[in-house]
């Protein structure tokens, strides 16, 4: 069962339906986008797929498992990265990652090699011992998706994880989560409102609005599509705003 599906899943807060007969379908290793407009339901997508949430219709099946009957196993499968990055102010950035490790179960010599190697990658080694109150917004965002990517999870789940980083850390991190996908098969399910970056690195985008597909289709299939061009090139940004205006006029 290699992969997380979404059948027909509804999930309403008072009259508002937040995702309402959503599908999707991501294949292990993908990389995959979640967009649309603020408050289309992405971040509702993200906490059904975790179990934090519970349906009130359809099926949620993450590589088998249903989050809510197996919600100890799906969230042991996931890294996350949430859109309050969700650490302790008042612990230093090095504390904050040794209580996750513990929390993932790791020993203490391995949380420690994996920390280090992680706050090197993104540059944050002499923030180690800072505290997480006296850290700029990237600087908590990278210190939050490094406790995402501790235990080398099999999914990695980040709500915006791109912002409020630099354009550097932008690359970087764009740089690393390529290499996860590709080298170790991390299937990585992001939000995010940066069309440029979801081009650079997406397999796939699934567009909501009002918690319903817009749009589900591969970047590459896009590029090669010769639609929604400007300059030459496929631009996403062209296919998302008459997407948009289209689904607006409605
Ligand atoms: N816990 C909640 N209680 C009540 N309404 C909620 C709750 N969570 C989400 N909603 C509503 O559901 C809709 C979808 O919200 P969601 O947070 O999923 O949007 P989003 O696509 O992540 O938006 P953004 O781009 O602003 O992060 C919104 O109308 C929101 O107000
Ligand atoms: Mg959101």
């Amino acid at each position: 069962m290699g992969d997380i599906r979404f059948e027909g899943v509804s999930k309403s807060f008072g009259e508002v339906a937040a995702v309402n007969g959503l599908n999707l379908a991501i294949a292990e290793g993908e990389v995959y986008a979640l967009l649309g407009h603020n408050g289309a339901g992405k971040t509702t997508t993200l906490r059904l797929l975790l179990g934090l949430l519970e349906p009130d219709g359809g099926a949620v099946t993450v590589f088998g498992c249903d989050p809510i009957k197996d919600g100890s196993t799906v969230r042991g499968m996931c890294g996350v990265l949430s859109e309050d990055v969700g650490l302790y102010e008042s612990l230093t950035v090095l504390d904050n990652l040794i209580y996750y490790a513990d929390i993932y179960g790791m020993c203490r010599a391995e949380s420690e090699r994996r920390i280090d190697e992680l706050l090197r990658t993104f540059a944050m080694q002499d923030k180690k011992h800072f505290l997480v109150k006296g850290l700029s917004t990237g600087m908590s965002k990278k210190t939050a998706l490094i406790r995402a990517m501790l235990h080398s999870p099999r999914i990695l789940i980040l709500d915006e994880p791109t912002n409020g980083l630099d354009p550097v850390s932008t690359a970087d991190l764009r740089t690393m989560l390529l290499r996860l996908a590709k080298e170790q098969g991390t299937t990585i399910i992001m939000t995010t409102h940066n069309l440029e970056e979801v081009q650079k690195m997406c397999d796939q985008i699934t567009i909501l609005r009002h918690g319903r597909n817009l749009f589900t289709g591969s970047i590459a299939a896009l590029q090669d599509s010769g639609h929604y061009m400007e300059h030459g090139q496929f631009s996403l940004e062209k296919l998302y705003m008459e997407l948009e205006q289209g689904a607006g006029r409605q």
